[in-house]
């Protein structure tokens, strides 16, 4: 059994976490989110991301380690994400680790945010138990496709194998998790909307039986239903939305009225928006043996029954990381790390380690490191 230990540190976002894995284990995962500061602003401000980093980050290395049971000493790598995200919130991690790295002679391993999404599946909780089915070997799994869809991301991924990844479909503009907050927000939900849209669809599902799909109801586009490549585009759908709700307004009609059943057509375009882009990638791509979700947007149940019902619907196997890593955490930055580790990645030394920059548009495929 592999105990490498991985201390790995994200802060990209709007979360300060810090993880630590024993092998593929992950023996602590620890997490300060600034989602809070954000909430009367409707949308993740940089400068207060930053300055949230900036006070959370040593407690939170502290209690990662606390909770692991570790000195650093005990700590083989140090891994962090460089890209993509926010350039001032990813400097704080950056700069913590490369010192962290440096004072205390360990080497430093970069990490893209998205690949820890990718890979998040792979990692074994605290007790050694695996999410993945039983009896397969991890590259049996591979080649995969990947669909990552987050506040910042919607894309689909080819993973060939671990380490080798091309995106083969992205959002032209607005990524899935943005417009789930920017229509909550139309709707005065608050901030972040994307759990309360699901809620809400929830309750309106089981007080309403016999619900039918509403696709039509409200005049909800499809997103790039027909444009014939892989691509996603949300900014259409918010539009329609910002408009379909001042008509109703207008109109006079309470939004106590209709609001959730206009959540509820919303969530039925959005998967299948995903649905119709996944099902053409797995067509394109016979080779590929499972599929791999990740990102905010897939804490949402609808959207991964529905996702799953259409991977198995195509025999391919259907990955779904632990709850608590689909969102953003560090954990899937200490897997990807333990990857590259295993395939004999050694990391920068010494002075080295602040040769590394952030890359806030990073994407996978393009690592620089
Ligand atoms: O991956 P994530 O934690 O952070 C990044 O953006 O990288 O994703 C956050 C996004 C937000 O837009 C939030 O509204 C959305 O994920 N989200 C959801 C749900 N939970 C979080 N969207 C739909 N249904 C949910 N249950
Ligand atoms: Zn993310």
């Amino acid at each position: 059994m592999d105990n490498t230990k991985i201390l790995a540190i994200e802060t990209s976002f709007d979360e300060t976490a810090v993880a630590i894995m024993s092998g593929r284990k992950l023996i602590s995962n620890v997490l300060s989110s600034s989602v809070d500061l954000h909430k009367k602003w409707g949308g993740v401000v940089p400068s207060i991301a930053r300055k949230a980093h900036l006070d959370n980050i040593e407690y939170v290395y502290k209690e990662a380690l606390q909770r692991g049971g570790l000195e650093i000493e005990d700590i083989d790598y140090i891994a962090v994400t460089y890209g993509p995200g926010l350039a001032i919130a990813l400097e704080v991690g950056l700069q913590f680790a490369q010192n962290l790295a440096y004072d205390n002679d360990k080497p430093l391993i970069p990490i893209n945010h998205m690949e820890g999404h990718l890979l998040s599946p792979f990692a074994l909780n605290s007790n050694g138990k695996s999410v993945l089915p039983d009896g397969k070997d991890i590259k049996d799994f591979f080649p995969a496709m990947a669909l990552l869809v987050s506040g910042n991301h919607t894309e689909l991924v080819y993973a060939d194998k671990i380490g080798d990844y091309a995106v083969i479909g992205e959002t032209l503009d607005d990524a899935a998790g943005e417009a789930f907050d920017k229509v909550a927000r139309m709707l005065n939900f608050g901030y972040p909307g994307g759990p309360v849209i699901n809620h809400v669809v929830k309750k309106y599902r089981s007080e309403n039986k016999n619900w039918k799909s509403t696709i039509g109801e409200f005049a909800l586009p499809v997103p790039m239903k027909d444009s014939g490549d892989l691509n996603f585009s949300y900014s259409g759908l918010k539009t329609a939305c910002m408009y379909k709700i001042k008509e109703l307004r207008e109109s006079g009609i309470n939004d106590s009225e209709w609001a959730w059943k206009f959540c509820n057509e919303y969530i039925d375009v959005v998967l299948q928006s995903l649905e119709i882009k996944l099902e053409a990638a797995l067509k394109k791509y016979p080779d590929v043996r499972s599929v791999i979700i990740g990102g905010g947007v897939m804490s949402n149940e609808i959207i991964v029954r529905g996702i799953g019902r259409l991977s198995r619907s195509m025999d391919r196997d259907f990955l779904i990381p632990e709850k608590k890593l689909r969102t953003d955490n560090a954990g899937m930055i200490g897997v990807a790390a333990y990857f590259q580790v295993a395939g004999g990645e050694s990391g920068l030394c010494d002075r080295d380690v602040f040769s590394l920059d952030r890359v806030p548009n990073l994407r996978l495929g393009d690592e620089v490191f």
